[in-house]
């Protein structure tokens, strides 16, 4: 039988071997980045002038003196002034195998030479249940999830959960989420963002109930949340549609919680025929397991997961009983082919390359990376750097008393010699990372020393 022509394209030798010395020829070039670097004197202006081009075409400046020339390797981001950064933000979580990875590369070329770009729900290409096969399966190991759809965004996939549950609870209407919540940039996402300054303006709905997350300070913390949420569910009875949680507080101030804490909110979900809905979007592929659910082993209680960032696309992913009727979640697009066949590697990579398990990379970067802190807070910057914590590659540390000027100065000296990281949290504000997994136990030490320089230049 002959072979179909774009089952040839994909087979092709030729094909196969031309990626191949693309990506070691960019490989070579991309070898010449071997650690931070200043910004070159001779590319200053030009770094400026693509900075200031950025701003003005946005109406608003950029957070950061960032913009990348497109050259990377690992840890590291070459930017268009010649500077040389240690990336540990990530795009906010989207480069989880850093910059120029090989595999990653090959995957995107690979996508990139498909008959389309985008592709769409209605006509999808094999790139699309290939994604959601994988994605689905191995949402299902330690859960009863068993379908996903895909969006452009986490918060896209997050409407799709919403969506999702209030049919299913129909007519139920409110949502239950945590204090301090960040759900995404969509008007109802807006709405349980629990954020007052991502929503000047907006119009308030009044579909949110709220409970404090936990608070490891507080030994009654676990009970005051319980007692919030059954308050909630006696006033509510019967309207509330959804629990919506994130497994960590992320923008919210990366705050852990233990399995203790979240089982009697689930059970009594369960009990109240309450939606139970994590997003993972900033958690996914970074706590341990793939899903944060698996590190919390709390699997057998979720309906509805949703991912985005690592994945490359977002996805909404859901049980059986879950499973909307026609009609209520479409759209034009399911995602760019580069960004499905990239997405597809990451997924088989990060499962199964040694990065998963107590004894997993993440794990150890982990270790090494909250004993840095732990070692900086003990010894040089005694009292300025505090409780340092997270889960996985997720990681923050509260920087002086914790104030949003001095950690917004803080991340300034810090971009200045050459790490980017961003902030989270309110009270207090927190310098947070979303470590790559492919940084190699010197880059740590490099982060150290510019960590503990930046936090002594600010006494
Ligand atoms: C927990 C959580 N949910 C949703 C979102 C929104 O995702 P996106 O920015 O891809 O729309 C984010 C983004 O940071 C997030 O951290």
């Amino acid at each position: 039988m002959a072979q179909l022509i774009g089952h040839q394209i994909d087979d092709s030798k030729n094909v196969q071997s031309l990626i191949q010395s693309l990506v070691q020829e960019v490989a070579q070039i991309n070898s010449q980045i071997v650690g931070v670097q200043p910004a070159h004197p001779e590319h200053i202006d030009l770094g400026k002038s693509e900075i200031d081009r950025a701003g003005k075409a946005r109406g608003r400046p950029l957070a950061y003196p960032y913009v990348g020339s497109g050259g990377g390797r690992g840890a590291y981001v070459e930017l268009e002034d010649g500077s040389i950064k240690l990336d540990l933000i990530n795009g906010i979580g989207i480069h989880l195998m850093g910059h120029s990875h090989p595999r990653v590369m090959a995957a995107t070329v690979k996508g990139a030479l498909s008959d389309i770009v985008n592709q769409g729900n209605l006509q999808p290409n094999r790139e699309y249940s290939r994604f959601i096969e994988t994605l689905s399966q191995l949402a299902g190991k330690r859960s009863r999830l068993k379908y996903a759809w895909l969006a452009t965004c986490g918060t896209m996939a997050n409407e799709n959960a919403l969506k999702l549950s209030r049919q299913k609870h129909s007519p139920a209407r409110m949502v239950l989420s945590f204090k301090n919540a960040f759900a995404g940039r969509s008007t109802m996402m807006a709405e349980l963002t629990d954020n007052p300054a991502y929503k000047v303006g907006l119009p308030e709905y009044h579909e949110m109930l709220r409970i404090p997350f936990y608070d490891k300070r507080d030994p009654q913390s676990s009970e005051k949340t319980l007692r919030g949420m059954k308050e909630h569910v006696a006033k509510h009875e019967g309207n509330i549609s959804v629990f919506s949680f994130e497994p960590m507080l992320g923008e919210g101030g990366y705050q852990a919680a233990p399995r203790e804490f979240f089982l009697p909110l689930l059970d009594l979900c369960k009990e109240k025929k309450i939606a139970i809905w994590a997003d993972e979007v900033q958690t996914f592929a970074r706590t341990g397991e793939l899903f944060a659910f698996e590190t919390l082993d709390i699997g057998n209680y979720i309906d509805i997961c949703t991912i985005a960032k690592t994945a490359q696309v977002g996805a909404t992913i859901y049980t059986e009983e879950y499973n909307p009727q026609p009609g209520l979640i479409a759209g034009t697009f399911s995602g760019a082919t580069p960004a499905l066949t990239a997405g597809l590697e990451i997924l088989k990579m990060i499962s199964e390359d040694g990065y998963l398990g107590p004894q997993g990379r993440v794990m150890q970067i982990h270790r090494q990376f909250i004993g840095m802190l732990n070692e900086l807070g003990s010894t040089t910057c005694k009292g300025k750097v505090t409780d340092p914590g997270g889960m996985g590659l997720m990681i923050a540390f509260t920087p002086y008393e914790g104030k949003k000027e001095q950690v917004d100065a803080l991340l300034k000296r810090m971009f200045q010699n050459g790490i980017v990281a961003f902030s989270c949290g309110k009270d207090p504000v927190r310098v947070r990372f979303l470590v790559p997994a492919v940084i190699e136990d010197k880059d740590i030490q490099v982060a150290r020393t510019i960590i503990e320089k930046s936090i002594l230049e600010g006494t």
